[in-house]
């Protein structure tokens, strides 16, 4: 799995579990390998299996609209699953399911290495962030393991729900702002900031600006709803406090 496109060919191969069997195409992901964000949805479902690329039914035309109201086209971002193949009927990805393909996600991120993840939904937040609450985590920016995290209810959630779609969109609203921060992370100190900040100044992961200016999760979004095509929340843990090497950016 050295480049994007060899992995593709391995997806569309892969039998390595169960959801092989049922598919009519596998959904390996989609858009360019130096893109700047990640989405990580749950699972292709009819369409995508259909069409062999993610998010082309009725919640890709959402995410779709939440991209455009940021100024930006689903070309401009790459956009993958937890699980490549859709689960039948639309059901949940079983952990087996989940596990067998975590190496192609993982090579995707390697591969990409994309300043910002955005998880779509409880299961691909839960990959990075174990034990917590969609409804609690969304909209607040986490550093993972080195990697930047920024969980967004699933858009599906969003289509069945007017609560649902205002926290998603408000969220998505905050993406312009997170990717200026980031970018400005990343950048290579110039030679007047090296002379006057301290020596780890560009890589700061938490500036005081984003805990201070970005609000809290509305109460009205507090409760994550059945997700599309019978996808069902089930009894959560809740913690505010990051596990250990997640960092809470605000
Ligand atoms: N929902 C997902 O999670 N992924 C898709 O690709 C489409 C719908």
């Amino acid at each position: 799995m050295d480049t994007l496109e060899n992995l593709v060919q391995l997806v569309k191969n892969c039998t390595d579990c169960p959801l092989h069997s049922s598919r009519t195409n596998a959904v390996p992901g989609e858009g360019p390998a130096d893109a700047e964000i990640l989405f990580i949805g749950e699972g292709p479902g009819f369409h995508e299996d259909r069409q062999g690329r993610p998010f082309v039914g009725p919640a890709g035309n959402f995410l779709e609209e939440l991209l455009q109201s940021i100024g930006m086209t689903r070309d401009q971002v790459y956009i993958a699953n937890m699980v490549k193949c859709r689960p039948p009927n639309n059901r949940d990805p079983a952990p087996n399911e989940i596990s067998a393909c975590s190496k192609f996600l993982d090579r995707q991120i390697e591969l990409i290495d994309p300043l910002l993840i955005i998880t779509l939904g409880r299961f691909s937040m839960l990959r990075f962030l174990p034990g917590q609450s969609i409804s609690r985590a969304r909209g607040r920016l986490r550093s993972v393991n080195g990697r930047q995290i920024f969980p967004i209810m699933h858009p599906a959630a969003g289509l069945r729900r007017q609560e649902m779609r205002s926290a998603i969109e408000e969220d998505f609203a905050k993406i312009p702002g997170l990717l200026d921060v980031l970018r400005m992370q990343a950048e290579p100190a110039s030679t007047d900031s090296i002379n006057e900040q301290p020596a780890d100044y560009a890589v700061d992961p938490a500036p005081s600006s984003l805990w201070d200016t970005l609000p809290a999760a509305p109460d009205s979004a507090s409760v994550e709803p059945q997700s599309t095509e019978s996808r069902e929340e089930p009894a959560e843990t809740h913690t505010d406090e990051p596990p250990p090497g997640q960092q809470r950016l605000f």
